[in-house]
């Protein structure tokens, strides 16, 4: 999704835009732009494609003695990823420019209504629409004009505005889409992101703006008003725990890899200090819902999209069985559309790494209005849901920058078994004996991944060399690793763009199997479970159509030498542990087939980190 940076303060503009946005590019985008105020004058660069392109054209304009400005990195949603359409936008003047995330969902006919005015646009963008508005309604006071501006807007807008009238100030606005506003105590001066990370190597105090805020950033102040009365508004500063050189690569190729290395410290992370090792006994103080709550829900919605959502699907199996609830899993951009049975006995769950999700934001929003309780599973700190839920249960995994999501998915089962036990054990539905042996599970399988991680990144690199030149993957399991079939497949597409399905191995008879030949690479997670024999049948099956099979199974289990010589072992763990095990390998097959094949696994095409658009 796009990017904003804005700063205020005695520091030179450009390099710390420019490093702001470098912090953001994990976000994903296709064009650029800064602009920075000199002499009165709004000076602007944009490109498409990545920063490195803009870094090219800016040239000596880094060096430029400006304190004041703003830097975007574009998603394309209205219109093509061209210069033209790049942020900054600005008016017929040129004095006024505007960043923009979000969608105006009204600016067909705002364009229309101003272009009858006279205004001339220059890009295809919704964004645009914004700059001419609010030179329409400028008659010296900026903030006024800003203020009419967004009334009259329908949809989503972080913004940032910065209009030569007003040399010292930069404007910041939100509605549904995020933006912090940081602040330097040494009187090193105002930020404003799009995101955290992007922030980190200047400040750790943030203030998170609110729907309907604004925010005036000079070199030596930080203000936040209403939009709807104007009134100043005393927020609260945040200090966010994570650290600048969290979020870079320290020596990893890419991201993804370092992420997926940080696996077991996320789940150490997540669990420790709520859980009673000896016990199982389990303590989210920031959950928000009590044991009386806990008592008096029916049912649970479990509201997430993509890898969040494949989480979800595994916490189904888990909270059935131990906390005795039926939970129901939704795609939030289906949630938010569906006639919705909820009223106060339902619970609903939002998990999100990012926690700005439009889709999972809108779905909490909207069981909230018909009296369900929320909790939300975050990673992110302070981020939206965490402020609008009823409670959060943070997952440790610290800053995710590789797009396709993977610390932070071990990490929302780790954080979600912990919840499963806590419902199991505030219904009184778990024994004493049960709780120690599913805690202590819980807890050494952290141990048990950071052991295997570097043999099975061995094992997969030796044997993808006969598997990633091919277009197809299917990946199957059953019961709890059917979500993590769908992982596997979601994995591989996003960063190889081979086309992969995810099945439930029982239900390939149903149709996917006319897909098997002696060309199809079929991934079967095969753990010696419950329904391990019915897996294998299901293997044979594929084996008696010639499928290329790769088998992720328990060690020792010989059977699986008769089938392929193509096999990942695995210790044998609790049941339950395993899709968190089994992600593992489905984490790093998709990491060296795109490799492999050159692709940019950190910033896969078309994809953004974080979806703050519907
Ligand atoms: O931040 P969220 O967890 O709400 O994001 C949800 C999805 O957009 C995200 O999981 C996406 O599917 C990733 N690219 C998966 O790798």
């Amino acid at each position: 999704m796009c990017g904003i940076v804005g700063y205020a303060g005695p520091r030179r503009v450009i390099p710390v835009v420019l490093e702001g946005l470098k912090r953001l590019e994990y976000r994903g985008y296709d064009s650029a732009g800064v602009v920075y105020l000199q002499d009165g004058k709004l000076i602007k660069y944009r490109c498409q494609g990545k920063l490195s392109n803009l870094e090219a054209i800016i040239d000596e304009a880094i060096m430029a003695p400006s304190h004041i400005g703003l830097g975007h990195t574009r998603w394309a949603t209205h219109g093509a990823p061209t210069t033209e359409n790049a942020h900054p936008h600005s008016d017929c003047t040129g004095d006024l420019v505007v960043v923009h995330n979000g969608i105006i969902e009204n600016y067909h006919s705002l364009r229309e209504e101003l272009r009858a005015k006279g205004h001339r646009f220059t890009s295809e963008t919704d964004t645009e629409v914004l700059a001419h508005l609010i030179e329409e309604n400028l008659d010296g006071d900026l903030v006024a004009a800003i203020r009419k501006t967004l009334d009259l807007v329908e949809g989503s807008y972080a913004i940032g505005v910065l209009w030569a009238g007003m040399p010292d100030t930069l404007v910041a606005a939100r509605n549904q889409s995020p933006l912090v506003l940081g602040i330097d105590e040494n009187g090193q001066g105002s930020f404003m992101a799009s995101d955290i990370p992007a922030l980190l190597p200047f400040t750790k105090q943030v203030i998170f703006l609110e729907d309907r805020e604004f925010a005036l950033l000079t070199a030596g102040d930080c203000s936040v008003y209403s939009l709807l009365s104007g009134e100043k508004i005393e927020k609260k500063v945040t200090t966010i725990e994570w650290n600048a050189a969290m979020a870079e690569k320290a020596g990893f190729k890419h991201f993804m890899l370092k992420e997926i290395f940080e696996q077991p410290q996320a789940i150490t992370n997540t669990i420790s200090g709520r859980i009673n090792p000896e016990s199982g006994e389990v303590d989210i103080p920031e959950i928000g819902i009590t044991d009386e709550d806990v008592r008096y829900i029916e049912r649970i919605f479990l509201v997430a999209c993509g890898t969040s959502w494949h989480a979800a699907l595994v916490a189904k199996y888990w909270i059935e069985k131990y906390a005795g609830i039926p939970v129901e899993v939704d795609i939030a951009s289906e949630f938010r559309y569906r006639r919705l049975i909820v009223n106060d006995r339902v619970l609903t769950v939002s998990i999100s790494q990012s926690g700005e999700t439009a889709d999972t934001l809108a779905g909490i929003r909207l069981a909230k209005k018909l009296g369900s309780k929320v909790v939300t599973i975050c990673n992110v700190v302070g981020s939206t849901m965490t402020r609008e839920a009823h409670g959060t249960v943070y997952t440790h995994a610290g800053p995710e920058i590789g797009v396709a999501s993977t610390k932070a998915f071990t990490a929302q089962l780790a954080a979600l078994f912990l919840f499963t036990l806590f419902l199991g054990q505030r219904k009184g539905v778990i024994s004493p004996e049960k709780s120690r042996e599913l805690g202590q599970a819980l807890i050494g399988i952290a141990e048990v991944i950071k052991e295997k991680l570097p043999v099975i990144q061995t094992q997969i690199q030796q044997l993808i060399e006969s598997f990633y030149s091919c277009r197809d993957f299917l990946f199957i399991g059953r019961g709890l690793n059917f979500p993590i079939a769908l992982e596997g497949a979601l994995k591989l597409k996003e960063i190889s763009y081979i086309h992969a399905e995810g099945y439930a191995a029982g239900e390939l008879k149903h149709g996917p199997i006319a897909l098997i030949d002696k060309e199809m690479p079929i991934l079967a997670l095969v753990p010696q479970d419950a329904v391990y024999q019915k897996v294998i049948s299901n293997v044979e099956e594929i084996k008696a159509r010639q499928g290329r099979l790769i088998l992720i199974g328990t060690e020792g289990d010989q059977h699986l030498k008769t089938i392929t010589d193509d096999i990942i072992y695995l210790p044998a763990v609790h049941e339950d542990m395993n899709p968190i095990l089994y992600t593992i390998p489905a984490q790093l097959l998709a990491y060296a087939i795109a490799t492999r094949r050159g692709c940019d696994v950190d910033q896969p095409r078309n994809l953004a980190k974080c979806v703050t658009v519907e």
